[in-house]
């Protein structure tokens, strides 16, 4: 949610710490600030706000600096303001620190402290630990840690609990910065210029693409001349190094107006990179899952879990599961499912799906899961993420890194990798003969070809948005799979352009919604070929009856729609189960182009993150 960048080298910290902010500012945008040493003492600089504001009031240091970290944040704890911005000081000054993530036991510390006359200046959680460092640098808990910063750190974690992502500096240890992690990610890159530090590899991956990722209870001891590693117990370790092949302009919007137009642009690679591979001597493989058809045989029941777009992803996955591998399905936000008590046995399969991997809740209910003995296969974005590492299997969406906040491609990543683990489940069942496992799976590759179409001309889309754009509210219909689109259509819409948007099962319209509709209220119709179709087709007359103004996704070739809809958006036929991954991109595309229209930050909608770290 918050975003961590330091630096040491020969070079100067604060052009540095600026381009890795910005590269993280997708991560939490409400303030932001920077801690740089200098002449013999750290300056500190918050801003509320966006990095810009910070980059501004930064002009009028000069560049002596080399050696700083730097945050940008998304608030927990106490509101966005300059006081609450991190990094945060000790009493003294000289001792400054950026967290992620959260201290569970802050108020007892923070009470604590108070009594031992430390001076609070931020209502933050993270506070406490730069108090708790000062403490053991300055010797007051002995001499053990006392003017040493990495012992001071290792004092201070042992006495926090919850989530962390901790980098600190020292006045007086210039060139040094000390880094831990717990639950939260940190990675470490050693480049031509000096060492970095961040909590994600876009902003270190212009130094060096080979990178260590810091593992929970290690620290890392970073100066100009190299970083080292030490474990828990503070022994010596070599971390494993993993090369990051992906393109820095995953990090350039690459001539788009914004990063959430470019990453829809990439979908049709996303299909064909997931798909990549899967189909290998006529049957399905998924190597990484590592269970054989055989114990795939034996599940009997599959939960999906996850928050936000990625449960919009589970949504679709239930239709498909159920549909082709007949084993009930259960769809359910992390955050509930975690906190009641689900009916979990060994042959119960969970599929928890995370775009960043790292979501709190998903992580919990994944934990939950294994000790209540499911299997667990994680559907993430992120290599390595702690999604990836606590599952049993993992498959990865091939979407690359996601800046804009309102997820697109990963997504559709998701949907694909589901819609790949449905028809593995039903092959491994009996349930789909190969034959039918490769029709299949050469429609579904064929869907790039389709979203290219879809993205070669959006004046349909663009037309519909103009009508919409001024409405207070929308309503998202759709049966079948289709009501799963809309439920993601009409997140995407609220989520960028502050339109109050809902989905329904467009059979529930009746029993409330319609309630709402008047004259020229915005009815937007998943109303592509599908079994249901006529049911829908009756849905939108209902809406029109109203006045509702309809907007409707249909298949190519299908004129009837055009007489009842005000406004039809073609799309390519494709089979009802992949509805999804085609349907899906116009409403992406409708929701940007009415957050455009409307003035709104397209990328960085307010009060979102993209990921949430934090319970
Ligand atoms: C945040 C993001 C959403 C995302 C959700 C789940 O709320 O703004 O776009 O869908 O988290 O994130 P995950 O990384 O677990 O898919």
């Amino acid at each position: 949610m918050c975003g961590i960048v330091g630096y040491t080298g020969a070079n100067p910290v604060k052009p540095r710490l600026i381009e890795g902010l910005k590269r993280l500012e997708y991560r939490g945008y409400d303030s932001a600030g920077v801690a740089m040493q200098q002449d013999g003492g750290l300056t500190l600089v918050h801003r509320v706000g966006k990095v810009a504001e910070l980059e501004e009031a930064l002009s009028s240091f000069d560049d002596s600096s080399t050696c700083g970290i730097g945050h940008t944040r998304w608030a927990t704890h106490g509101a966005p303001s300059e006081a609450n911005a991190h990094p945060h000081s000790s009493c003294q000054g000289d001792i400054a620190i950026v967290h992620n993530g959260i201290i569970e036991n802050f108020a007892e510390l923070r009470e604590e402290l108070l009594s031992r006359g430390h001076v609070f200046t931020s209502q933050t959680d993270t506070e406490v630990v730069a108090h708790l460092i000062e403490e053991a640098y300055d010797g007051r808990e002995g001499d053990a840690c006392k003017g040493d910063l990495m012992k001071a750190l290792r004092h201070a974690v042992g006495r926090i609990v919850g989530a962390y992502g901790i980098a600190a500096v020292c006045a007086q240890e210039p060139g040094r910065i000390v880094v831990t992690r717990k639950d939260s990610p940190i990675v470490l890159a050693y480049g031509e210029e000096g060492a970095y530090v961040a909590s994600d590899i876009i902003a270190v991956i212009e130094a060096s693409r080979d990178v260590a990722v810091l593992e929970d209870g290690q620290f890392a001891d970073m100066t100009p001349e190299g970083i080292s590693y030490f474990d828990a117990a503070g022994n010596a370790i070599e971390p494993p190094i993993m090369h990051v092949d992906w393109d820095i302009d995953v990090a350039e919007k690459g001539g788009y107006p914004d990063f959430m137009l470019k990453e829809i642009h990439e979908q049709p690679r996303v299909v064909r990179d997931t798909l990549a591979g899967r189909l290998s001597g006529g049957s399905l493989v998924i190597d990484e899952l590592g269970l054989s058809l055989e114990e795939l045989n034996l599940i009997d029941r599959v939960y999906v879990i996850a928050c936000g777009t990625s449960y919009h992803a589970g949504l679709i996955a239930k239709h498909l599961i159920e549909m082709w591998a007949r084993i009930p399905t259960e769809v359910e936000v992390a955050s509930e499912f975690r906190y009641r008590n689900p009916i979990v046995t060994p042959s119960t399969l969970v599929v928890a799906v995370s775009q960043s991997g790292e979501t709190a809740d998903t992580l919990a209910a994944i934990r939950d899961a294994r000790i209540k003995g499911a299997k667990v296969f994680g559907i993430t974005n992120v290599v390595g993420s702690p999604v990836a590492r606590e599952s049993d299997g993992v498959i990865y969406t091939k979407a690359n890194k996601e800046i804009a906040v309102a997820s697109t491609k990963s997504f559709l990543g998701q949907v694909v990798s589901l819609t790949l683990l449905a028809m593995l489940l039903a092959q491994s069942k009996g349930k789909l003969t190969l034959g039918q496992i490769r029709l299949l799976y050469s429609e579904l590759a064929d869907t790039a070809e389709q979203i290219e179409e879809i993205l070669s001309d959006t004046t349909a889309v663009e037309e519909a948005a103009r009508a919409c754009k001024d409405a207070a509210s929308a309503l998202f219909i759709g049966r079948g799979v289709g009501s799963a689109i809309c439920y993601e259509g009409a997140l995407k819409l609220k989520e960028i352009s502050y339109l109050h948007a809902e989905a329904y099962a467009a059979g529930e319209m009746k029993h409330g919604p319609i309630a709402l509709l008047d004259e020229g209220f915005p009815v937007i119709v998943v109303a592509t070929q599908s079994p249901v179709y006529d049911k829908v087709i009756s849905n939108i007359q209902e809406s029109k009856a109203r006045g509702a103004m309809v907007v409707a996704i249909a298949t190519e070739g299908d004129q009837e729609i055009a007489k009842h809809a005000d406004h039809v958006i073609y799309i390519p036929k494709v089979r009802d189960a992949f509805s999804p991954i085609t349907a899906s991109v116009p409403l992406q595309l409708f929701a940007r182009e009415i957050a455009v229209l409307r003035g709104c930050d397209v990328d960085q909608p307010r009060n979102l993150a993209k990921s949430v770290t934090v319970e």
